[in-house]
């Protein structure tokens, strides 16, 4: 087996429980035309009581092994990018090795916060490129509804809940090509949640509500600039061409900052993969579960170049360039 790796199976599980902007409108001062303007998100789907991160993730991950035709007993780790784990630990990963039955595998979580699936994409393909893995599993699942202050109009209105899983598989031919992985700390107060381990004086400050904070323009400005310059990077990497890319595949947070970005690397819309209109931002689930449309939609097709790219809190960001075999 060879130390190239590519994605072999694929899988995404959202719940059911779909909320328009118009349900919005009834608990929030705000109105679907704004929502629809401002952020391209008509609707975003919501957990059920009864589902987590972990629930989301195995369903998404049992999709994406069945497509590969691999039996869980054959994965040697499984990564979860999560932020909004049900238990702080263990692990959603360990959660989602134990219930798929993965006994010969490890699991650890990832936290890049949305940039989460490009860091665990990233990481899984190091353990195979290294030669010590075959079968990686990586999942982002996320449930930002139960992080939201839902009487924040600023934040309430843009994120979902969902999860996308691939299996990440040693093979002989290229197929992930390249990454590019950041960091800049110096932003962390534009957009964060406060943890467990909060001084007392910030849990003063919460007053004990531990809700996403986000300063919407900073993050926004960030965002174009990032994704533009990280997937010129990754693509350059990679030994080609912008105009190689069929398909880029960008973090769904907004569609002004992904139409924004596309502009400056000179894609027109038809190459850059946009659905959320009906997800809202799922955080590290975005990107899995987009790319998963494209490929059922027929936008990724064998021997395409994508780029995925994504960015977050941290701020961090993220991108890797792809062929699809
Ligand atoms: N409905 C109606 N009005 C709203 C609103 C809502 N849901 N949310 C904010 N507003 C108001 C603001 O209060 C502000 O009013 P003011 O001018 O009276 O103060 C006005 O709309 C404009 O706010 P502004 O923040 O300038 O809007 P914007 O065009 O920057 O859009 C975001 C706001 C949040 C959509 C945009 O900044 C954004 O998408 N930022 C990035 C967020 C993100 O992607 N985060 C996750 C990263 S992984």
């Amino acid at each position: 087996m060879g130390r190239h790796a590519g994605i072999t199976g694929w899988g995404m599980y959202v719940p059911q429980r779909v909320v328009t902007n118009q349900e919005l409108e009834a608990l929030v001062h705000t109105t679907d035309a704004w929502i629809l303007a401002r952020t391209g998100i008509r609707e975003r789907h919501i957990a059920a009581d009864h589902e987590t991160a972990s629930s989301m993730a195995i369903a998404a991950s049992r999709e994406a092994l069945e497509r590969a035709s691999l039996a869980p007993e054959a994965l040697d780790l499984v990564i979860a990018a999560t932020v909004t784990p049900e238990r702080l630990f263990p692990a959603t990963a360990s959660v989602v090795q134990h219930a798929l039955g993965a006994n010969r595998a490890a699991a650890f979580d990832l936290n890049a916060a949305c940039s989460g699936f490009v860091y665990a994409l990233a990481t899984a393909w190091q353990f195979i490129a290294s030669g010590a893995y075959q079968n990686v599993l990586v999942v982002g699942s996320e449930v930002y509804s139960r992080i939201l202050d839902w009487e924040d109009r600023a934040t309430c209105v843009l994120f979902g809940d969902g999860a996308g899983a691939v299996l990440l598989q040693a093979q002989e031919r290229p197929g992930l090509l390249s990454f590019v992985l950041g960091s800049d700390g110096g932003g962390a107060d534009l957009l964060y949640v406060p943890g467990l381990g909060a001084s007392p004086v910030e849990r003063a400050r919460q007053d004990g509500r531990y809700h996403l904070q986000m300063n919407g323009r900073e993050v926004f400005r960030f965002a174009v600039s990032i994704m533009a310059d990280v997937s010129r990077q990754a693509v350059a990497e990679a030994g080609l061409e912008m105009e190689h890319v069929e398909l880029l595949i960008p973090h769904q947070a907004n569609r002004r900052i992904i139409l924004a970005a596309a502009k400056a690397l000179g894609l027109a819309p038809e190459r850059v993969l946009i659905n959320v209109d009906r997800y809202g931002n799922t955080s590290a689930a975005s990107i899995p579960i987009a790319l998963c449309e494209a490929v059922q939609s027929g936008c990724l097709k064998r021997g395409d170049h994508a780029v995925l790219v994504g960015f977050g809190g941290g701020l961090s960001w993220g991108a890797l360039a792809l062929e699809w075999s």
